[in-house]
């Protein structure tokens, strides 16, 4: 996920910077690096390692600029070695960034056949040579980064300092956050406002698509078509940093608009996404071995699994068999030989989880633990720990810690494909290339809240709604369900929606709204003949879809939610976004306490 800090200070500026990136340190750590002005030329000092490491190295060559940008690394493309390290550099340019460039291999062929010579393995250096030859061109650095911005796929931030312009930075969001600081004749930029908390209290947030231009004066932001725009100044007091909401009213809203970045932080621990391969740790099993799997967890975490049980069964043809913790536990279930239970947990302390877990290891089954906290009971307890590597999760309704276990039990049913042999490399590589998208279709998603905040003015007049989806989107249909009822208390239920004939179907009348989950894919027909069934008894309907569902979907009484076209593995990731947002939006119509709703808890450790 990467920490990104700039300074245009006063004096000296590169202690600042390291302090700053001290603050950041829970973005990454593989390595660090600064770039500053010394008599106005770019100069760079990177460390692979934690900070310390490049704190050490500042200490014995200490840089004096005042104007800097530093970095604290996640590794995705690349090892964590200090080639890799940012800030990567042109002649005239060096960058930090944040987040993945998905077309960053065609973007480099282009540039190394028109002579270019790279010399890291990171798609962050694609981004500082376009940047550089712009500027070779004669463009403004301006110019340079407003013509190089639309060329870049994926989701993002990038801090810019430029050789020989010591009153500027240059800074852009596009699915990863980023935050000004505007001080008395110095100005800051921070992936997070905490890192800013010592330097000012004045905090402006940038949007999405943002970029914005820093002097020590202040700055100028321009949207994603390059118009000049205003974007509210926040007072936030130092303290408060410590847990900020950002410009969100809640912490649900924070977490559930951090997804994109969350999701490249997940996969760049799992995805090796130079070699479009997945990396695991190393396993105490044999994956080529595991006859059989079984899940357990609560709450979102169930169908979490729940969606992976398609994804194991599909990508590596094991028998998975799910269940609630809560029963699990008690079932006396016989664990076959051969088999391993996977545990999925946020907290790593709910207790009928943890009971689960004992129970398994018991049985003589090793323990895979799906888990958020680290340093969870869970995690101490498993065989093999996965973390999802969410970040703190506040709202008590969980969203990027379902999305981050999606994102991290995908990741493990196609390394378990593989070594069973079922996925071929090529199949790896496909898969790797659609999950990648992930964080850049989930930005996409993200647009549709407008839509969906005038969707939910309607659903919170309802007493009563029904979410239908089939195949993964199943159970993606009962976290929607789980989602409304938790947070704006609306009854609602998840279906498959094959089974609506079989007895629910008997509550649709025309009050009653049906959400419908379904991207075109292969039971795409299938679902329409239910949606037909509810339109013909008066149903409202709500269809989440994509272009093509949307072109072929034709009943009565229909709104519809347009997503962009992926691929089918990785629609429950994306699809989630609107889910989330349609319960959210609701719920702050209805006026609930969306970050702590009535009667339920973030870590339930009693049974
Ligand atoms: C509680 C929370 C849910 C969560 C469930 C399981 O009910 O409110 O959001 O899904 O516990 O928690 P865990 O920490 O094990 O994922």
């Amino acid at each position: 996920m990467c920490g990104i800090v700039g300074i245009l200070g006063k004096g000296p500026v590169a202690e600042d910077v390291i302090d700053a990136l001290k603050r950041l340190e829970y973005r990454g750590y593989d390595s660090a690096g600064i770039a500053t002005l010394e008599n106005g030329h770019l100069a760079i000092c990177r460390a692979e390692g934690k900070l310390r490491n490049l704190d050490q190295k500042l200490a014995r060559h200490p840089l004096k600029g005042h104007s800097a940008i530093g970095h604290t690394r996640w590794a995705t493309h690349g090892k964590p070695t200090e080639r890799n390290a940012h800030p990567h550099s042109g002649k005239k340019v060096a960058v930090v960034h944040n987040g993945i460039i998905e077309n960053f291999r065609e973007l480099k062929e282009e540039l190394i056949a028109g002579g270019a010579h790279f010399l890291s393995e990171t798609d962050t250096e694609v981004v500082a040579l376009l940047v550089d030859r712009e500027l070779r061109a004669g463009r403004t650095p301006a110019e340079a980064v407003g013509a190089v911005l639309p060329r870049l796929k994926g989701a993002f931030a990038l801090a810019f300092l430029f050789d020989g312009e010591d009153d500027l930075l240059i800074a852009a969001r596009k699915g990863s956050p980023l935050a000004i600081g505007l001080g008395t004749g110095s100005t800051y930029l921070g992936s997070d406002a905490i890192a800013l908390g010592e330097f000012t209290d004045e905090i402006v947030y940038l949007e999405e698509g943002d970029w914005a231009i820093l002097t020590r004066e202040g700055v100028e932001i321009r949207d994603v078509d390059g118009a000049v725009v205003t974007r509210p100044v926040i007072k936030v007091p130092a303290a408060a940093l410590m847990v900020d909401k950002g410009n969100h009213r809640h912490f649900m809203a924070k977490e559930i608009y951090e997804q994109p970045e969350a999701i490249g932080h997940t996969f760049g621990h799992y995805l090796d996404l130079g070699a479009e391969t997945v990396t695991l740790p190393d396993l105490p099993f044999d994956l080529a071995e595991v006859a059989n799997i079984s899940i357990t967890a609560c709450g979102t975490a169930l169908y979490a699994g729940a969606v992976a049980e398609y994804w194991f069964e599909r990508f590596a043809r094991i028998p998975v068999s799910i269940d609630i913790a809560s029963e699990f536990r008690y079932r006396e279930t016989p664990l076959p030989k051969g088999g391993i239970t996977i545990v999925i947990s946020q907290s790593g302390e709910t207790a009928d989880t943890l009971a689960s877990l004992r129970y398994a290891k018991e049985q003589g089954q090793k323990v895979v633990a799906v888990v958020n906290v680290p340093t969870s009971t869970i995690a101490r307890e498993a065989d093999l720990v996965l973390p999802i590597l969410a970040g703190v999760e506040i709202g008590v309704a969980s969203t990027k810690a379902f999305t981050c276990q999606l994102a991290t039990l995908a990741s493990f049913a196609v390394a378990t494909g593989r070594a069973k042999g079922v996925l071929s490399q090529e199949d790896e590589h496909r898969l790797v290339r659609a999950l990648i998208e992930v964080p850049r279709l989930m930005t996409e998603a993200l647009k549709l809240s407008p839509e969906i905040e005038l969707l939910a003015r309607s659903l919170s007049k309802a007493q009563d709604v029904l979410y239908l989806g089939r195949g993964t989107n199943y159970p993606l249909a009962l976290e929607g369900a789980l989602k409304l009822k938790e947070i704006s208390y609306i009854h609602a239920e998840g279906y498959a929606a094959g089974e609506l004939k079989h007895g629910p179907i008997a509550l649709i009348d025309e009050k009653m709204p049906v959400v419908v989950i379904a991207p075109y894919d292969r039971v795409f027909d299938k679902t329409v003949s239910n949606m037909e069934e509810v339109a013909a008894r008066g149903g409202r309907i709500i269809l989440v879809t994509d272009p093509k569902g949307a072109e072929l979907a034709h009943v009565a009484a229909m709104q519809k939610l347009i997503l962009p076209e992926m691929s089918a593995t990785v629609a429950p990731l994306v699809y989630s976004i609107p889910v989330q947002l349609i319960a959210y939006h609701t719920a702050v119509i209805m006026g609930t306490d969306v970050d702590q709703p009535r009667n339920l808890a973030k870590s339930v450790t009693v049974e």
